[in-house]
Order: structure tokens, then C-alpha cells, then sequence
């Protein structure tokens, strides 16, 4: 269901993806399990890896072939130089990066245990920096693309002024809301075509319970009925459901042994978008979406862990 769909495209043909968001370079800690408050814990190891909730996307969609760029902040240092180069070498556009004096690298302390959870703490540095007035100084890259995609890792004025800019211009908004939080403003809603809540997120966004599937139905309505168009529900190994106001769909994911969940939700956005610049309905996008994190979370790291398009060629004749 997808392999003839991504055969033979080449950037020319495709639709064009804007990513806007976060570089951060990831300190990643092996544990045994996440220390409580007040205990100590010996890590069993150390290692860096690019991250950041936008550059997983952007990298993603360079991975899988697609026409992407991304907008973001590094600082004037050495790991903004790395993350940068990573991007690059996954045939993203970098050139709308913009290098920072003022402020460090974005960088994250993830902690990931011996079942491949994660808990991770952010400091922001340059992301913070991805101000309106820079965003509204790259309008040039908002025109240019078809779909822009976004998270929650920089200003939220800046993810709103952008949202207002892709509604005035025709394109395509696809908000994965993480980190999640509790006061978006209501103006965000309805300039969202796309919203990719995991179900923890769709509980801190709505205020509702999201432990059954009643839970999440009633929790993705009441997303709906604050003006998004579509929500699709990432459900960890239980796979995604897609709310659009007609119906609910539920699609199961692959069962694997996970030994790391870091960047999963990234690169189910991000495979379902590019599966759409590609011209993939939405639920061949959604089941694309599915095959790829299930291969992401059974490999470290963030960037490190997403499968390039030959990949996906084979899983999807082999699913
Ligand atoms: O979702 C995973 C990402 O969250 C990591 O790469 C880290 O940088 C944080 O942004």
C-alpha cells in the first residue's frame, strides 16, 4: 500500500515540507529505572545523539525522501554546528537555520530504562530565541512549502503567529502538540489542520481522562470541537486512531520489543506528512506512519533510530 506510492517520486514532484521547531543536541542516560525524588541511581552509560522535537521531524522527512526544510535557532557553537550537519546529510534544507551569539544549543537530558521509556528534561537555549519577528523574517520558507509541520519545544507565540501565517497563505498545519500543555490559546485551534496528540498529551490538552478508547474518542471530540480539523491519537504499541469529525479509525501497530521510545512520536508525524506530500491518502499516511516508529523504537537514539525510504520499501512489502 505504499511502496507504489513513494516508487520513482523524486523532489521535484513532491509537495514541500516546512519544519518550525526545536534543535537540541540529547545527553541520552542508561538506567535501570527513573530515580524517584530524593533517590540516587548508578546510570550504566552516557551518549549524545541530535535531537529536538523539530530537527526528529525534519530529519525524518529528509530520511524518507522527502522535500523538507526547517526553520529553527542553534547557538554560535560547536553542537549547533553538528545538529546542522546531521540535518544536512539527511538531505534536509538548512538554510533557514539561524545561528544565535546570544544564546547556547538547545539541549536535552534523556533518561531511558531498561523497557525503553524515556523521561526528558529541555533546556531551551536557542529555541527560545525563534521569536515572531524572526518567524515572520522567513516568510520566504512559509510560501515556499506545501505542509508545515510544528511542536511545542519553542515560543508559543511564535507556533501561533505561525499558524496564522500557513492559514492566510493556503497551507497545510500540522501541530504535534509536545511538550504538552494545558493553556494553548483557543485561537490555535481551528488554524489546525492536523493535530498529533499521544494519548498522555490529549489529556493535558483537553482536561479528560484517556485511559479507555470511549476516553480517547470523547477526548479527540472535544479537540474537534475547538476547530481542529483532524486528530490523529498515537497509542504507544497499540498503534493510532484518526478522528475527523465523520468517524473514528483505529489502526494497530506491528508488535516489537521497544528498547527505546525516544523521537516515535516525531517520526510518526513525520512519516504521515510526508506520506501525504507524496500523495498518500490519510490512512495509507497513518499506517506508513505506524511501520515507521515501529522500527524507531527498537533503536537508540533520536535521529539515530528513524529508517531511511529503502527501509521502508522493505517493511511495507514485508508487513
Ligand atoms: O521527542 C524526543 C525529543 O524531545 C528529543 O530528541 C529531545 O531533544 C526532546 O526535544
Amino acid at each position: 500500500w505504499g511502496k507504489l506510492a513513494l516508487e520513482g517520486k523524486e523532489k521535484g514532484d513532491m509537495k514541500k515540507v516546512l519544519v518550525v521547531g526545536s534543535l537540541n543536541m540529547d545527553m541520552v542516560l542508561s538506567v535501570d529505572h527513573h530515580p524517584v525524588p530524593g533517590e540516587t541511581i548508578i546510570g550504566d552509560g552516557i551518549t549524545y545523539h541530535p535531537g529536538g522535537k523539530g530537527a526528529n521531524q525534519a530529519y525524518a522527512v529528509g530520511k524518507l525522501g522527502g522535500d523538507v526544510r526547517i526553520i529553527g535557532c542553534v547557538g554560535w557553537d560547536n553542537n549547533g554546528m553538528i545538529l546542522t550537519e546531521n540535518l544536512a546529510q539527511a538531505g534536509v534544507d538548512t538554510t533557514a537555520i539561524n545561528r544565535m551569539p546570544e544564546a547556547p544549543t538547545g539541549m536535552a537530558i534523556i533518561d531511558v530504562d531498561k523497557k525503553g521509556d524515556n523521561s526528558i528534561i529541555v533546556i531551551s537555549g536557542a529555541n527560545a530565541c525563534l521569536t515572531p519577528d524572526l518567524l515572520r523574517k522567513q516568510k520566504a520558507s512559509v510560501e515556499w512549502s506545501d505542509f508545515i509541520m510544528t511542536q511545542l519545544e519553542t515560543p508559543i507565540d511564535t507556533v501561533l503567529e505561525l499558524a496564522r501565517m500557513a492559514k492566510k497563505a493556503d497551507k497545510c498545519m500540522i501541530l504535534d502538540p509536545s511538550p504538552a500543555r494545558a493553556d494553548l490559546p483557543d485561537e490555535l485551534f481551528p488554524l489546525i489542520d492536523i493535530m498529533k496528540p499521544n494519548e498522555k498529551e490529549l489529556s493535558i490538552l483537553t482536561g479528560m481522562p484517556t485511559e479507555t478508547d470511549e476516553e480517547i474518542k470523547a477526548a479527540a471530540d472535544a479537540l474537534l470541537e475547538k476547530g481542529v480539523s483532524k486528530v490523529v491519537v498515537t497509542l504507544g504499541a497499540r498503534g493510532a486512531m484518526l478522528a475527523d469529525g465523520n468517524e473514528k479509525l483505529f489502526f494497530e501497530a506491528k508488535p516489537v520489543v521497544p528498547v527505546d521510545t525516544t523521537a516515535a512520536g516525531a517520526a510518526f508525524t513525520a512519516a504521515m506528512v510526508n506520506g501525504l506530500a507524496q500523495e498518500m491518502g490519510m490512512i495509507q499516511a497513518i499506517r506508513m506512519a505506524n511501520g515507521v516508529a515501529s522500527i524507531v523504537v527498537t533503536r537508540h537514539g533520536a535521529q539515530a533510530s528513524i529508517p531511511d525510504r529503502d527501509e521502508i520499501d522493505d517493511l511495507i512489502w514485508n508487513y
